[in-house]
């Protein structure tokens, strides 16, 4: 008992000087905001709380056309706290030496944008990251990100997107975490240290925002911007807790959203962001709103004019105004009537200038604009090799029937077959305003870069036109270009058919009622189906897809999602061979439509199980599995489960192991996952719950026991009070290769 606590001793001495630099560190900083405030007048207070949209050129006279004129004097008076969507050491670097030289206290700005999963180089989607399951890969994806982010002056990002979503059919499932809290939490937590590091005043490190708070991912019908309308339960046990490890992880921003949640806007939410966020959690940091989304709450029918929505905003805790102006034209006479007590706006300030110091603006406004690091930096070798190695992890075998796959080199008359083939920009995803158009390596050439002899045939053109700002133009009624793919078909071995997505057809703004592949894509396929059976289907998608008929009848499915910038070379080299596929699903594929939301983690109902009659849970016209359960992955070898065992002796740390052992003929990678089902509860609990995960690496032959720890933290859950608790009773628990195949087992938790 002596040694350790001697141990402790020595421990605690040696660390005292680092916390002590810290929080030395800390109360230096306060100091700093409390005597900068005291010099603040309340317009200038106010103006910290007002970002503006760049999307002009400052190196030109005063940006001309619509209120850029404004937006400029506002600047020079120090009205402006923030600036989004300005990049480049240049740009940046001359708004940055307006502000903090021609205001009065030349408070430095905090340049903002959306770096959601690279900036130059574009590693896959972020649901596509999800499906790696490997947080190590995750968290150096958003690193690479921000050390090429940081280069062209930007110090925040708006990223990660934690929202969790069981609809398909909303067009921003592609930029989360996928349909589990559990999966998403450690995402989220992943994302935010690797963009902060753990230095946010190193260079190359950005300021992370968790967005969207809260409940986007469960927008109505898909449909985006749509009401949110959810119960508590859900609320606090599946779509908080990945806010919460980004609190936890130390993320220094959050934004809210365009949804009202359970009829109340989120951006006026007190509960959320005031009694959730900032008071139970203890978030020190800020709230931004996203685009307008203060001044959304007139048309929300939620704010009177601007002014009430200005008034309503930060009373509920938006701290600073993206591009609404509610906050810069009317919270400065909210105050003077009365409306807005200054407290709020001097916590709302505080916050801002805190992050603005962890970010060491103040010690140096230019930090960020290194124009050498410029040079160096963007599209960086080092950078490409990393988002490649992400893009391997990211693909998902989903079937592989007679292991048609991996395919032989040199041995096989080889056809590529559609348009997506032979697209350099789908793969980056619609969400990389930062990066270049056409910088994806194609299938085409990532076949070439592996020296693989093939013949490609385009098919009919699928997409007629496609960009950021409108509806995708789809092809239905032009066949030409079928025939002569079904040619080159018929005279091959095997057929690589590429076929998904574009990459504007998922991400905002892109909800869709079919999920279907677009346009004649199918017709396609089942007309080359006709002709050779050898198909390897690749998709390229942003979401979940209802692809039946292929999956009933194409003997191999690669689901490669959007990879970046390296997805032709990472197609290649799992085609081949070269990097035997580890993804595993992070969201449901549903059958049909109808399914939706069809998810894992659903709850019994009262009649689970079918009846001669028609009086259970079930559809007339439709099974209730999914077509493609969360967790499914295949690999090129094969691991067999065996010896699960459960040690329930401590019941604080509940012990679940199996042995997993790799009974194929390759190396592979196996995504061990623990689900346990809490069998009764004071609020039902879900039919299967994600609590842990490892990607173990296996040789051939090689086995490993995989073992889990069951802490309260497992067990427990949120009641309708939001408090956390565990309770006694049976538990099932099952660890396995997906969300529908394990080894399971029970224990009893007195
Ligand atoms: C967008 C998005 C948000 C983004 C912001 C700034 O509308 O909803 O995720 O960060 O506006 O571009």
């Amino acid at each position: 008992m002596k040694a350790n606590l001697y141990y402790l001793l020595i421990i605690s001495l040696y660390f005292a000087p680092f916390n002590n630099c810290v929080m030395a560190q800390e109360k230096s900083i306060e100091k700093n905001i409390d005597s900068l405030l005291q010099q603040m007048t309340l317009e200038e207070k106010v103006g910290q709380m007002n970002q503006y949209n760049g999307f002009w050129d400052v190196t030109g006279p005063a940006p001309k056309g619509g209120n850029a004129e404004i937006k400029y004097e506002h600047l020079k008076k120090g009205l402006v706290g923030s600036m989004l969507n300005v990049v480049g050491t240049e740009e940046v670097r001359k708004l940055q030496k307006l502000v903090v030289e021609e205001t009065r206290l030349g408070i430095p700005l905090i340049f903002g944008y959306d770096v959601i999963h690279g900036y130059k180089t574009l590693a896959p989607i972020p649901l596509a990251e999800a499906a790696s399951w490997d947080m190590e890969a995750i968290e150096n994806s958003a690193k690479i990100a921000a050390q090429e982010a940081s280069a062209v002056g930007l110090n925040w990002t708006f990223a990660p997107m934690v929202d969790i979503s069981r609809d398909p059919r909303w067009g921003r499932v592609m930029e989360g975490g996928g349909e589990d809290t559990f999966l998403g939490a450690k995402i989220a937590e992943a994302r935010v240290k690797g963009f902060q590091g753990d230095d946010l005043s190193k260079p190359n490190t950005l300021a992370a925002c968790a967005k969207h708070f809260a409940a986007y991912g469960f927008a109505e019908a898909g449909k985006e911007y749509n009401t949110a309308d959810i119960g508590t339960s859900t609320l606090y046990n599946t779509v908080l807790p990945p806010f919460n490890a980004a609190v936890d992880a130390d993320v220094k921003t959050i934004m809210n959203g365009f949804n009202i949640l359970n009829g109340i806007p989120v951006t006026g939410n007190k509960m959320l962001q005031r009694d959730i966020l900032k008071e139970k959690w203890g978030f020190d940091g800020f709230v931004i709103s996203d685009w307008s989304s203060v001044g959304e709450m007139v048309p929300h029918g939620f704010a009177e004019d601007l002014k009430h929505a200005a008034e309503l905003g930060v009373k509920a805790g938006s701290d600073m105004d993206m591009e609404s102006s509610a906050y810069v034209l009317h919270l400065v006479e909210n105050v003077k009537e009365g409306k807005v007590d200054e407290s709020l706006i001097d916590d709302a300030v505080r916050r801002i200038l805190r992050v603005k110091y962890e970010l060491g603006l103040f010690d140096d406004p230019y930090r960020y604009c290194d124009e050498e690091r410029e040079k160096e930096e963007l599209y960086h070798k080092k950078h490409q090799a990393a988002v490649l190695d992400m893009a391997l992890k990211s693909i998902v075998l989903l079937k592989n029937d007679n292991d048609l796959l991996p395919l032989k080199k040199g041995q096989q008359k080889i056809a590529v077959i559609g348009q997506l083939a032979d697209d350099n920009n789908s793969s980056l995803g619609s969400w990389r305003l930062g990066s270049d158009d056409n910088t994806g390596v194609s299938v085409l050439e990532g076949l070439k870069n592996h020296s693989i002899n093939f013949s490609y045939s385009q098919g009919p053109k699928v997409f007629e036109d496609a960009n950021f700002l409108n509806e995708v133009k789809v092809n239905h009624t032009n066949t030409s270009g079928i025939e002569e793919a079904v040619a080159l078909a018929k005279k091959s071995d095997v057929v690589l058919m590429v076929l998904g997505e574009h990459g504007f057809q998922s991400g905002e703004g892109r909800s869709r009622t079919k999920l279907d592949l677009p346009g004649l894509q199918l017709d396609l396929l089942k007309a080359v189906h006709e002709v050779n059976k050898n198909i390897v289907l690749i998709l390229m998608n942003g979401r979940p897809l209802t692809i039946n008929w292929e999956a009933e009848n194409i003997p191999a499915i690669l689901e490669t999602w959007q990879l970046g910038s390296q997805a032709g070379n990472a197609i290649a080299k799992v085609l081949f061979g070269d990097h035997n596929p580890s993804g595993k699903l992070p969201m449901t594929f549903p059958r049909s439509v109808g399914q939706i939301p069809i998810y894992y983690n659903h709850f019994s109902t009262g009649r689970p199980d079918p009846e001669s009659t028609v009086f259970w849970t079930h559809y007339g016209d439709e099974k209730n599995e999914p077509l493609f359960h969360f967790g499914h992955g295949l690999s090129y070898t094969e691991f067999k489960y065996s010896n699960l065992k459960i040690d329930a002796t401590d019941e604080k740390a509940i012990k679940v192991s199996a042995t997993i052992q790799n009974i194929g003929g390759v190396t592979g990678k196996e995504v061990v996952q623990l689900y346990i089902h809490d069998k009764v509860a004071s609020v039902a609990r879900p039919v299967k719950e994600l609590k842990g995960f490892q990607k173990i690496s296996l040789d051939q032959g090689a086995s490993q026991e995989v073992t889990f720890v069951l802490t309260d933290k497992e067990l427990g859950f949120y009641n309708h009070d939001y408090e956390f608790v565990v309770e006694p009773g049976t538990f099932e628990v099952m660890i396995g290769t997906s969300s529908q195949e394990g080894l399971t087992g029970t224990f009893v938790l007195k």
